[in-house]
């Protein structure tokens, strides 16, 4: 608890100092966002009143952010899977979380971060990028969207899901959330921001509560500061270790880790910060992971992009197998990785990548005649769909594509990825 007003207090503080940069104060406004925010459905705005009404919607947003109440269970809150600590993943190793009205609903996938996702741009099956060494008639495929397959573009629409989803918030509909609002201790701002009559009509009421939480997601203090060391070491105010640079050198190297062609790590022609993505989707063949419940049935695949949650795509079969490529942004924060949670250290990561098919008995199960049973959570017929570039693509008993001190490089430069404010430092301390 104390923990967490700490981190309201200073992240208050540091939206506080960026209004006032731009030269108003955040506080006057925020007392009368009524008379400028203008209900659910707002008319046109001046650009102060459109800040407004962002500011009074971030606030909300951060307060239903971790609010149990708004859950079936009254114990989960959107923080309770994305732990502000942790830059907003989970704190525990558990590859799903349990959800539901009663908590015993397990997940079917791993939680993601939600930091850098301000970059993510909207779903396409035909990306093509101007950086794409300045070639922008290259089709990179699908790319972009919310969540590990994309099936959603926008803040509001992805934070329908947890609300409604049976093994998460578990709200059985939107009515169950309006009335779990109109009692929350800030229900009055809510009608404050939204029209003192919003609860009266559950869709309006809905609709604001998503865009709230998703105007609190575009919160640049919170869910994208750049302030890792490696921000300070590309604007030249800050060093890397000689490992770090090593293992900088090892991820960008196309015939080695070759992870920055997806895992991007340079600025961009801009000069915004990289974002350790490219929002690609592509197929690894993560081993399958007993772990998850649902992967007790063998007829259960998560093939991501061509479903069975992603339902629009269910005859792509060149889709399958394909996951959207994450930040690796506050990935050392992490406790599970891949969008199955199967691996539990970075360094298993970056081995997995290393032998995935050099060495493939170290990762996958054998059959009873002891041959291996490869890229066992994608059936066959979908083999074609998976990566094979390197740092994959090797045959077995080849030399791995890195070496043991190479991993170790890449794992502490992985390590300079991660927030300032994610660092234990005297504030966290003392909050622990
Ligand atoms: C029970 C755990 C749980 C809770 C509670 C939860 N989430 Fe999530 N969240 C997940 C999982 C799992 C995913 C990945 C889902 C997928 O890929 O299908 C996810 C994905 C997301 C994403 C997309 C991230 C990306 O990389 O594209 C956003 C945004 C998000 N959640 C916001 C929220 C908000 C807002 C709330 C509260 C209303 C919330 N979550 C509550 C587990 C949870
Ligand atoms: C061909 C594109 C591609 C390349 C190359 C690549 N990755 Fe990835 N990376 C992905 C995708 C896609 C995922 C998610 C896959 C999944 O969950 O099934 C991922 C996931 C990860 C994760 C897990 C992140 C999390 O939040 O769970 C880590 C860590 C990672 N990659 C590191 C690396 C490193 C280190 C390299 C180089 C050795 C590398 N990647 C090379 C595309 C790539």
């Amino acid at each position: 608890m104390a923990t967490k007003i700490i981190w309201l207090l200073r992240s208050g503080l540091a939206l506080g100092l960026a209004a006032s940069t731009l030269g108003f104060s955040l506080f006057p406004l925020r007392q009368s966002s009524a008379a400028v925010t203008g209900g659910v459905h707002p008319g046109p705005m001046s650009r102060a009143q459109a800040y407004a009404r962002a500011e009074a919607l971030t606030e909300l947003g951060r307060k239903m952010f971790f609010d149990s109440s708004l859950s079936a269970s009254g114990m989960q809150a959107c923080a309770s899977c994305h732990d502000p600590h942790h830059g907003f993943a989970p704190d525990t190793a558990t590859p799903v979380e349990m959800g539901g009205a009663h908590l015993d609903r397990p997940g079917l996938r791993a939680v993601p971060t939600l930091r850098y996702l301000q970059a993510v741009p909207s779903f396409t099956e035909h990306f093509y990028d101007s950086e794409d060494e300045g070639d922008e008639s290259v089709d990179n495929g699908p790319t972009g969207g919310l969540t590990w397959d994309g099936r959603v573009d926008h803040g509001y629409d992805q934070a329908k899901i947890p609300l409604l989803s049976p093994f998460e918030m578990g709200n059985k509909d939107e009515n169950q959330v309006v009335t779990s609002l109109s009692k929350a201790a800030y229900s009055g701002d809510f009608r404050e921001i939204f029209g003192q009559d919003v609860f009266g009509n559950a869709r309006d009421a809905f609709q604001g509560a998503v865009e709230a939480l998703s105007t609190f997601e575009q919160s640049g203090a919170d869910f994208y500061p750049y302030s890792s060391r490696y921000d300070a070491f590309l604007a030249g105010k800050g060093t890397l270790t000689a490992q770090e640079l090593h293992g900088r050198e090892v991820f960008e190297d196309p015939a080695k880790g070759n992870c920055s062609s997806c895992h991007l790590s340079e600025p961009a022609n801009d000069g915004e910060p990289p974002q350790f993505s490219d929002f690609g989707f592509l197929g690894l063949a993560v081993p399958r992971n007993m772990a998850i419940p649902a992967n007790a049935d063998p007829n259960y695949h998560d093939l991501g992009l061509c479903g069975p949650q992603r339902t629009d795509f269910k005859d792509r079969p060149d889709y399958c197998g394909l996951f959207r490529t994450p930040t690796l942004r506050n990935v050392a924060l992490k406790k599970s990785f891949f969008h199955n949670g199967y691996f539990h250290s970075l360094r298993d990561v970056v081995s997995f990548y290393a032998t995935r098919d050099s060495d493939p008995g170290r990762w996958y199960p054998k059959n009873a005649d002891g041959t291996i049973r490869k890229y066992d959570d994608i059936p066959e017929a979908y083999w074609g769909n998976l990566n094979q570039d390197p740092p994959f693509g090797r045959k077995p008993g080849d030399p791995p594509a890195l070496t043991e001190s190479e991993i170790d490089d890449i794992v502490a430069f992985l390590g300079t990825l991660t927030d300032a404010d994610q660092l234990p430092g005297p504030a966290q301390q003392a909050a622990h």
